[in-house]
């Protein structure tokens, strides 16, 4: 039995990626908290004959803690998206309070669950769901996760067209590591499962990186005003959140990319640093997971100049980005 929960279920990101995790044989409890319109999208999946029983909740009548009973997974798309001209730092006032409290009812009603971040700035907003735990006494850093998925499906879907081959986009896997904003999206292009043509030009292939650093502004001017990504995204939430659930179901060797506090796995994290030439508490690489959560954060390995070039110039904002978070929950509390 597993209860997967989205927190933010009614929003762009949230009604998707319900639907997706609905539809994923392994959840057998669906729990969806918005401050509206759940039981509405409760009702509707409710009638898709897949195991997940499904229930929709409110902030009235403690519904934050009713959604979150017995939950084995959480994820939260919840807060604000960006409108053009605005960067991911400029939800974090909103947002951050938003992560926060769901955060704390987190560490109150399933201090146990996987967690999920997908609200943005997700290098702030993964380590304040970290301090807040801290604080509630239940920090587990290996059950704390910030989804950069989209940025590694944008990569392969990128690499496939460069290929011209879009039907291997499914299969292309390109590390993306660092964390979720601009120049901090560090795409290890020439660790990618199906090399870039031989003789791409440097424009080419700083356009290429520069196309997956800056994926999600494509998305926000083409939406003109109507908000960011949410159907990548809740297809990218989805993929990460399978591989979670086949690892919680004792499903051994899943690696992914994701954005996790680096004291997770001690000896993993001294290799990386070593890598980065800096101490930072949280970074996204190739994480492996286990029924426990994580089990192994892999080193970057073997990069080119140009991709030590792109890890150093990642280093000073992620290092801001995650301060900020840490900074926001030490003077909330
Ligand atoms: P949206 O506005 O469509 O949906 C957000 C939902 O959150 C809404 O339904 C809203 O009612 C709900 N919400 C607000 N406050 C809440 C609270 N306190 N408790 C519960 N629910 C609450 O926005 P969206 O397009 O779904 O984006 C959501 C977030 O995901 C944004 O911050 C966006 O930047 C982020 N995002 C992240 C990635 C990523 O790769 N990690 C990708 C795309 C979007
Ligand atoms: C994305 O990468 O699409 C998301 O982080 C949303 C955004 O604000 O760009």
């Amino acid at each position: 039995m597993v209860k997967a929960v989205v927190l933010g279920a009614a929003g762009g990101i949230g009604q998707p990626l319900a639907l997706l995790l609905k539809a994923n044989p392994l959840v057998t409890e669906l729990g969806l908290y918005d401050i509206v319109n759940t039981p509405g999208v409760a009702a509707d999946l409710s009638h898709i004959s897949t195991p997940a029983k499904v229930e929709g909740f409110l902030p009235p009548d403690d519904g934050l803690k009713k959604t979150l009973t017995g939950a084995d997974i959480v994820v939260i798309p919840a807060g604000v998206p960006r409108k053009p001209g605005m960067t991911r730092d400029d939800l974090f006032k909103i947002n951050a309070g938003i992560v926060k409290d769901l955060a704390t009812g987190i560490a109150k009603t399933a201090p146990k669950a996987f967690v999920l971040v997908i609200s943005n700035p997700v290098n702030s907003t993964v380590p304040i769901v970290a301090e807040v735990f801290k604080k509630h006494g239940v920090y587990d850093p290996k059950r704390i996760f910030g989804v950069t998925t989209l940025d590694v499906v944008r990569s392969s879907t990128f690499v496939a067209e460069i290929l011209g081959n879009f039907s291997l986009s499914k299969e292309i896997v390109v590390p993306v590591v660092g964390g979720h904003s601009g120049v901090t999206i560090v795409p290890l292009l020439s660790q990618s499962s199906h090399p870039l043509p031989a003789g791409i030009t440097t424009p080419d292939y700083e356009a290429l990186v520069k196309r997956i650093q800056f994926g999600g502004d494509e998305v926000v001017k083409a939406k003109d005003g109507a908000g960011s990504a949410t159907l990548s995204m809740a297809y990218a939430g989805a993929e990460f959140a399978a591989k979670i659930l086949r690892a919680l179901k004792g499903e051994k060797g899943i690696v992914a990319p994701s954005f996790v506090s680096l004291q997770a796995d001690p000896s993993g994290a001294a290799a990386l640093t070593k890598e980065l030439g800096k101490e930072l508490e949280f970074f996204s690489s190739n994480i492996e997971f286990g029924a426990e959560g994580i089990v192994k954060i892999n080193p970057l390995g073997t990069l080119t100049d140009a991709e030590k070039a792109l890890v150093k110039a990642a280093i000073p904002e992620l290092a801001t980005n995650i301060q900020t978070g840490i900074n926001y929950v030490a003077e909330a509390y």
